[in-house]
């Protein structure tokens, strides 16, 4: 099945609880982002899902948010769930591996949506779209099953990541400066061990 036929078949058939990535609050990536920025950044999640990343971030003040999905039907949801707000921020339905960024992003985060990129050219159309779209001092937090986690996401397999493939993999775009280790309970109670890499330019 082609990626986006996948995702919008997803995001079409399940509810928002009824996936392994739902989250209530998504502590980590909260935590991370109002640490490495201030509430003017421009901030894009990239394969946000309808995650409530964005609805976190505009209860604390952010003005400047774009959510990228691959799905049509992920971004309607959560315009949905956001009403008037939705109109707060800019929706970009694309594949991330063929995103050309017309902006700068001050910080691009990225929770499990670029562990499904295994094939060497998507990561390189991956870090294309970062090496365009991130600004001069920009942050990078991504958000990936750690070799403590599971080998598949949404029943397609996945890339680990740790601290060695996270320098390599982005080396010459990014640095590395720390890695968060979380554990993600599921709706179904079971754990996924994650890593969360923050990366500056
Ligand atoms: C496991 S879900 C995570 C969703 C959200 N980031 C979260 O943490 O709740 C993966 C998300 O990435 C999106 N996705 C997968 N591949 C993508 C791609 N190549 N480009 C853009 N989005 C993609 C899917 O539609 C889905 O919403």
């Amino acid at each position: 099945m082609e990626r986006k036929e996948h995702w919008e078949k997803i995001y079409w058939e399940k509810e928002l609880t009824e996936v392994s990535w739902y989250q209530p609050r998504p502590e980590t990536s909260i935590q991370l982002i109002v640490e490495n920025s201030s509430k003017d950044d421009a901030i894009i999640d990239i394969g946000a899902g309808d995650s409530f990343l964005v609805d976190n971030l505009l209860e604390l003040g952010y003005t400047n948010i774009s959510v990228l999905d691959i799905s049509a039907n992920a971004i309607s949801r959560v315009k949905k769930r956001l009403g008037d707000k939705a109109d707060l921020v800019t929706w970009i339905i694309s594949d991330v591996t063929e995103f050309i960024p017309t902006t700068e992003y001050d910080l691009w985060h990225d929770r499990a949506a670029f562990h499904f990129l295994r094939d060497e050219v998507d990561v390189k159309c991956y870090k294309n779209a970062v090496n365009k779209g991130l600004s001069q001092n920009g942050k990078v937090i991504i958000g990936a099953f750690s070799d403590s986690g599971p080998l598949k996401c949404s029943g397609i397999e996945i890339q680990q990541y740790n601290e060695a493939s996270f320098k390599s993999t982005f080396e010459g775009l990014l640095t590395l400066q720390n890695i968060v280790n979380t554990n993600h309970p599921t709706p179904f109670d079971t754990i996924q061990n994650f890593n969360f890499g923050l990366f500056q330019r």
